[in-house]
């Protein structure tokens, strides 16, 4: 009897598809094996390796420290435990700020050595060139606009994007112009949902949305939020579907306990000595110690 087939790699190919059928895209970020294997196991259709692991799992407190030799790191871990759904790597801060030969450099460290299947950048304006330059050697590329924490300071924070007429025309502009420069998707993050809608309508492209409403053509949380590991403050838009954090913190509070109280480790949690050999054991070592055996403490 043939085996069965392994479901084939979803590529951004698969992406556009969803689009066309009104599908939804569920996509969720990821930084090590183990929540690469749960995220694949759950069905997601996409991975981010987002560089929010500067602030989540690295304990920076914005993401622009994250470097690229870090981001190939957890990409790598990342991309060598999933099959099915598409991986993609963010571009950390720097990485494509200097030039289009720069971009192109590191875009290919995170495919070559890192594993992705796709980079995402973000911005627009001198963005645009540098996704045309990454697409133009073979690497597909997801965009970012609207909240980009890595200009969270000229944004003037961590606030929702285009509120206003004009700002919501700019990132619509802006979703076009990545469309036009060659990205597969786009990242529309912390806008109204009516302008994230506009935009979805008005492109060809899937929009993946945070904090963008229901009518993106996919949807994406950072890890730790949607479980409950993140202990700070997080945003309006995110749904916690569980409280891991609470869970953890009172696993570990239970094991510390039980240290302390000598109830861990039990019986079960010992390795015995091979059949008859403690005896023989004892008696050695009491013949060489005597009375200052450890089981006599
Ligand atoms: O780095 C990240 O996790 C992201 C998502 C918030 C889209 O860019």
């Amino acid at each position: 009897m043939a085996a069965d087939k392994p479901a084939p790699r979803i590529t951004p190919f698969h992406f556009n598809r969803q689009k066309q059928q009104r599908g939804r895209i569920a996509m969720v970020t990821a930084y090590d094996a183990p929540s690469g294997v749960l995220a694949e196991a759950a069905g997601v259709d996409g991975i981010l390796v987002g560089d929010s692991a500067a602030m989540v799992v690295l304990g920076h407190d914005s993401t622009v420290q994250i470097t690229v030799d870090e981001m190939v790191v957890l990409t790598r871990a990342v991309s060598r435990s999933v099959h099915r759904p598409l991986v993609v790597a963010d571009m950390p801060f720097g990485s494509f700020q200097v030039s289009d030969e720069e971009a192109v450099r590191h875009a290919v460290r995170l495919i070559k050595e890192g594993g992705a299947g796709a980079v995402k950048l973000e911005g627009a304006g001198p963005t645009l060139t540098r996704v045309a330059a990454i697409v133009g050697v073979g690497i597909p590329v997801m965009g970012h606009v609207g909240l980009t924490p890595q200009s969270a300071v000229s944004l003037g924070g961590y606030r929702v994007q285009g509120r206003r007429v004009r700002d919501a025309m700019r990132l619509a502009d802006e979703a076009r112009a990545l469309q036009g420069a060659g990205c597969f998707a786009v990242v529309l993050e912390a806008m109204p949902a009516v302008v994230a809608e506009y935009i979805t309508d008005a492109l060809d492209i899937p929009t993946i949305g945070i904090g963008a409403g229901a009518e993106c053509d996919g949807q994406i949380l950072v890890w730790h939020d949607l479980l409950g590991l993140t202990l700070s403050h997080v945003p309006q838009f995110v749904k916690r579907y569980a409280e891991l954090g609470t869970a953890a913190r009172a696993a570990l509070a239970s094991y510390v306990d039980d240290v302390r109280n000598r109830r861990f480790p039990a019986a079960e949690h010992t390795y015995p000595m091979a059949d008859g050999e403690q005896e023989l054991f004892e008696r050695e070592v009491s013949a060489h110690h005597g009375a200052s055996r450890p089981s006599d403490r």
